[in-house]
């Protein structure tokens, strides 16, 4: 008997919790209607109780009118916030969250490839910025399949097309489409792999003066290019002192290094570096950071 209880306490708590859950009065259900719309429209937000006259509306906790009804014309980003509305009393009868913003414009795509022939790169911008929150969906199209072009993450606007036919005749077709609450917009573009060859800029490069009024100039390839050695790179070297007209390009560079003669004593010169594919698909990368070098007078 005694066990018995024993065993029977607990259940009768259990109970009682149940009991004064039902019974204590319910918080009220604070649902948050969330509404977006296009900056420069009208927008009408309504009371929920369509019976409580004399509402007061209040926007971030700062009153912005009265009535059943809250009219806002030719909206702007400034009217954006946590819209509330009052009953007499004070008590909060509706919250709605007013988001502004934009439908996406098709977005501008570009594609590239800093890695031949290992990937390429499509990133794209939205003009104007939807300024609410937009989803991506990023696919290519080729020899009549959809894969699709994956991200780093939902909000990153960047996609990585890997696994690509070298020397096709079907191009690619890449297809970005923005969608948010207002609309959606797409864009397709039309890639050949090898027109889209783009490599970073070298990296690391170094100047030394070197006896008889020479300099040398090294650099490294860039580190995202695959394998220099199967995918051979050529360089550009470029070499300004003075005024922006006083320059002069080593072109087609097949080495990592390079040595300038003639050079001026007390002049300053600012190198910097470009490379290439080598048989030339594509562009050129963007020129590395300059570095400068002065040959002491002596
Ligand atoms: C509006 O409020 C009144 C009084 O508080 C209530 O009787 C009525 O049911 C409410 N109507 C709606 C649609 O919520
Ligand atoms: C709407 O507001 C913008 C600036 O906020 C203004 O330039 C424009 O003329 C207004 N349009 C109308 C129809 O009032
Ligand atoms: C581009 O992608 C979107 C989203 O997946 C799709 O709705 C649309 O039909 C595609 N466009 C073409 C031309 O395939
Ligand atoms: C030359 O490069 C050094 C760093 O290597 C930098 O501190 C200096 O400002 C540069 N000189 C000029 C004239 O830009």
């Amino acid at each position: 008997m005694c066990l018995r209880f024993v065993h029977v306490v607990p259940l009768l708590a259990v109970f009682h919790q149940v009991w004064s859950q039902n019974t204590s009065p319910l918080p009220k259900p604070s649902s948050v209607k969330e509404i977006s719309v296009a900056v420069g429209s009208s927008v009408e937000l309504h009371c929920a109780n369509e019976t409580t006259a004399g509402s007061d509306w209040r926007l971030n906790e700062l009153s912005v009118g009265t009535g059943d009804v809250l009219h806002l014309h030719n909206t702007s980003l400034d009217d954006q916030g946590v819209y509330t509305c009052h009953d007499q009393d004070g008590d909060t009868v509706e919250t709605i969250h007013l988001r502004l913003g934009y439908a996406p414009s098709p977005p501008e795509v570009r594609c590239w490839s800093p890695s031949y022939p290992v990937k390429a790169l499509c990133s794209w911008t939205l003009t104007p910025d939807p300024v609410l929150q937009t989803q991506y969906i990023s696919t290519y199209w080729y020899q009549g399949v959809v894969h699709p072009c994956p991200r780093q993450d939902e909000q990153v606007r960047r996609c990585v097309l890997e696994g690509l036919d070298i020397y096709s005749n079907e191009p690619y077709l890449v297809n970005i489409t923005a969608v948010n609450a207002l609309g959606s917009a797409s864009r397709i573009i039309s890639v050949i792999f090898e027109d889209i060859v783009k490599p970073n800029p070298p990296v690391n490069v170094k100047v030394k003066v070197l006896p008889g009024k020479k300099i040398s100039v090294q650099w490294s390839p860039p580190p995202t290019w695959p394998d220099p050695v199967n995918f051979p790179l050529r360089y550009n070297v470029q070499f300004q002192w003075g005024k922006p007209e006083m320059t002069s390009v080593m072109r087609s560079i097949e080495s990592d290094s390079v040595v300038r003669s003639g050079i001026v004593a007390g002049r300053t010169y600012f190198i910097r570096v470009s490379c290439m594919d080598f048989l030339g698909h594509g562009q050129s990368s963007d020129w590395s950071d300059l570095v400068n070098v002065t040959l002491p007078k002596s």
